[in-house]
């Protein structure tokens, strides 16, 4: 396990909207660059990079048309090279993504694959035998190519699923995980992984990392050995790499050699239940205040032992040979600060921040950037909102880009109350102050990184609060608007850290309404 992980406070860039540096309206390599300060002074050590490789953006860059191209509007591959250097200048430590189970149709490999003629590329990509016959439970293509068959889709119609081999072929079609056309795939995959980490890169964040074999992939065990495999390579040759899955199992993730799986928003799943449990509202209910049971929302109408039933039964599982992720959010989910108000961001992020593993930064959620609601660009659909500019300062487009108004990669929040860095950084107690303070903690207490050990003390079924230790470390978490009583056992500890008001836990013992300690 790479060190530098242990004490890995990651912070996530969509590149595209992040910093603009020449004035065309789209963030970019160079933009980031001007930008790692910044994200320094947060005291984050390590980055995340969505794709910004060159793609047609029908799916905001996750069609990979050349692995090993930065797409121009992004700047060079020299600049992301820079880049890296100067991360690395700062003591940060830089993911890209990985987009391992599908191409771009326009990657040269599928324009040679849908050929006719059978060539090197026949096979690097699904296809049936006909173009009259398609593929029972995978979604697929027929009637757009040369070749007879039909191809096998791994998300949108513009993304062709790579071809890994099936576990147990069922058809003609489908090859063995050990045709040698198969194992081409994923020399092909690693020669992509080596031509980054030679040039500087500390890993990946892999994309849809399940999603290698198709067909009865048997508890993955096909698509781990892949994965294992691709551990093995960087332990041997790079073994301060670090690979980062999109699994959402972290038990099985890990097994597959992952240092960290996120968990993530997947409707009515454990992590799901703390920030965003809206989801079986239609959008009527919701404006017309239908009951959110979030955790963190201060309603009240949460239940923490929700989350933990997912939870806490993966923890044991990778305790000691990897990490979970725990995000404020990402590109595919609408921003927290959707339904939460500043205050309670404060504590979902103090959570976020002093669970073990790995935890995770979105680009904005640091000052509370809005969800919008805007139309579909480049694929991103109802994810588009949570997928612009970020607001740096009160000047011209929030300080994102030079550039006019009406070339922006997608608009900034003109709202009189939109957060920027600016205002936030001179305002005392502001979410943005909060998070620098939350993560310097974090930096400063060992128990508080990924191997401090965690132990549930006190979360009831609909109850507040919930408490848990972290090495010698107590945290207690009340998100509730009601105050809450605290077991014997944790009272009349010193506070080290508090959100809220405190006076109430000095003279009643109590937890405040909407607050958060940590306790020594
Ligand atoms: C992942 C990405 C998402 C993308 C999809 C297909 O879920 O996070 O943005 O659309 O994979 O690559
Ligand atoms: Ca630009």
């Amino acid at each position: 396990m790479p060190e530098w992980l242990s004490n890995a406070v990651f912070y996530q860039i969509y590149p595209q909207s992040f910093k603009d540096s020449n004035e065309d309206g789209i963030g970019d390599i160079n933009g980031i660059i001007e930008k790692l300060d910044y994200i320094n002074s947060l005291g984050c050590n390590a980055l995340w990079i969505n794709p910004c490789f060159e793609s047609p953006f029908k799916d905001g860059g996750y069609d990979v048309k050349d692995y090993k191209k930065v797409d121009p509007r992004y700047g060079s591959n020299t600049d992301l090279y820079r880049l890296f250097g100067e991360a690395h200048n700062r003591g940060i430590h830089v993911l890209l993504d990985l987009v391992p189970g599908h191409t771009s149709e326009e990657h040269p490999w599928f324009k040679e694959s849908r050929k006719a003629q059978k060539n090197k590329y026949t096979n690097r990509y699904i296809w049936t035998d006909s173009c009259f016959h398609g593929a029972d439970h995978m979604p697929f293509v027929a009637g757009e190519s040369q070749r007879d068959g039909c191809y096998i889709l791994n998300f949108f119609k513009c993304q062709p699923a790579l071809n890994y081999g099936f576990l147990h072929p069922t058809e003609k079609w489908q090859l063995p995980m050990d045709h040698p056309d198969c194992i081409a795939t994923r020399e092909a995959l690693k020669d992509v992984m080596r031509f980054w980490l030679d040039h500087g890169c500390d890993g990946f964040r892999v994309d849809m990392a399940h999603s290698l074999v198709k067909g009865d992939d048997e508890n993955k065990s096909g698509t781990v050995s892949i994965w294992r495999e691709v551990r093995e390579m960087l332990d041997k040759d790079y073994p301060e790499a670090v690979i980062i899955s999109e699994w959402s199992n972290p038990p099985q993730a890990v097994a597959a050699g992952f240092h960290s799986d996120f968990c993530l928003h997947m409707e009515g799943n454990g992590y799901s239940t703390l920030f965003r449990d809206y989801q079986n509202h239609t959008e009527t209910d919701r404006k017309a205040g239908g009951i959110d049971r979030s955790f963190f929302k201060k309603d009240g109408h949460g239940d923490i032992t929700r989350f933990l039933a997912d939870y806490l039964p993966w923890y044991e599982k990778v305790n000691g040979k990897g990490y979970m992720s725990l995000t404020t959010g990402n590109h595919d989910t609408e921003r927290m600060s959707y339904t939460l108000s500043q205050d309670e961001l404060k504590i979902a992020y103090a959570f976020i921040l002093t669970m073990p593993g790995v935890p995770f930064l979105y680009y904005g959620d640091e000052i509370g950037l809005k969800y919008q609601e805007l139309a579909n660009k480049e694929g991103g659909y109802n994810r588009t909102g949570s997928r612009t500019p970020m607001q740096w300062t009160e000047e011209k487009n929030k300080g994102f880009s030079d550039g006019c108004e009406d070339t922006l990669y997608l608009p900034v929040d003109l709202s009189p109350d939109a957060p920027t860095v600016e205002k936030q950084a001179k305002t005392q107690g502001s979410l943005l102050n909060t998070v620098k303070d939350l993560i310097t903690l974090r930096h400063e207490k060992k128990d508080l990184q990924a191997d401090g050990s965690f132990e549930v003390v006190y979360a009831e079924k609909e109850k507040f609060p919930f408490i848990y230790k972290r090495g010698n470390l107590i945290i207690a978490v009340n998100p509730s608007e009601e105050q809450a009583g605290i077991p014997n056992d944790v009272k009349n500890r010193k506070i080290l850290y508090a959100i809220g008001k405190t006076e109430i836990y000095h003279h009643e013992g109590k937890m405040p309404p909407q607050s958060f300690l940590i306790l020594e």
